[in-house]
């Protein structure tokens, strides 16, 4: 679909003057319409969070069926970073009896985060913070899509200058906030776990290296995507 034929079907038509103009000005159809379809459910979004991407909706499946394959329903889940919420309220709709808790360090966002989980009607505790630091208590899935893109890579302009950057970049060839997680996150998890992330197409290699050396007794998988890019990783300690 186009984006204009995106903004016809979606848009209400008193805006669709409006919206036009918004979209000649460079403005992404999804902040212009304000919503999208997330794993079905309605995610609001604004400027202040990362428009949901497919890739994220991927990652959200194969972490269902692996918490269904490993850990039975009635878990402790945090999801960092949560931004618009999309991975968080996903998981307690599909996941009804989990206990879902959600970070971002962004106070905007998680104001847009807590609308979404009004909107479809799910409890989450959401906490503003650094990654683990607000957590307590120990979890058997941590789930994140933190910002991984490397601050020399160049990006689309229309994601450039719409996203919001604390949502995209991350330092050390955009594999901080992964090696910052993984380092950390032990005391965090239950003796049975899953770590679920998605990560840039580029990092795979460094990312299994980093998994192994840190959990050399659990699975670390390196998924990928549907255009078969590295994309996702899951480390997963089971019986
Ligand atoms: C790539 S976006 C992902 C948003 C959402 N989870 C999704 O998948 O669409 C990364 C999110 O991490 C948040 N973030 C960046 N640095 C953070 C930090 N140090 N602690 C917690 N959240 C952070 C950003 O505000 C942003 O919402």
């Amino acid at each position: 679909m186009t984006d204009i034929e995106y903004l016809k079907k979606y848009l209400d038509p008193s805006r669709l003057e409006e919206g036009m103009k918004q979209l000649e000005q460079g403005l992404p159809v999804q902040y212009i319409v304000g919503d999208v379809n997330f794993y079905g459910y309605p995610i609001k979004v604004n400027r202040s969070v990362l428009i949901p991407r497919f890739e994220t909706e991927e990652l959200v499946d194969r972490t269902i069926r692996y918490v269904k394959q490993y850990l039975g329903e009635s878990i402790r889940i945090a999801d960092l970073g949560t931004g618009s919420g999309c991975i968080a309220i996903t998981l307690k709709k599909e996941l009804p009896s989990a206990d879902i808790v959600a970070v971002d360090i962004s106070k905007e966002a998680l104001d847009v985060a807590r609308q979404n989980a009004r909107l479809n009607q799910v409890a989450i505790t959401f906490l503003e913070g650094d990654m683990l630091k607000p957590l307590t208590g120990k979890f058997d899935l941590i789930i994140s899509n933190p910002p991984y893109i490397s601050k020399e890579e160049k990006i689309m302009d229309i994601v450039y200058y719409n996203e919001p950057h604390q949502a995209l970049f991350a330092p050390h060839q955009g594999l901080y906030y992964y090696e910052q997680i993984l380092t950390h996150v032990k005391n965090y998890l239950n003796q049975h776990f899953i770590l679920a992330f998605e990560i840039g197409y580029q990092q795979g290699e460094s990312l299994r290296q980093l998994a192994k050396a840190l959990f050399p007794y659990a699975d670390i998988q390196v998924e990928q995507d549907l255009h078969g890019k590295d994309r996702f990783l899951f480390i997963i300690k089971h019986d």
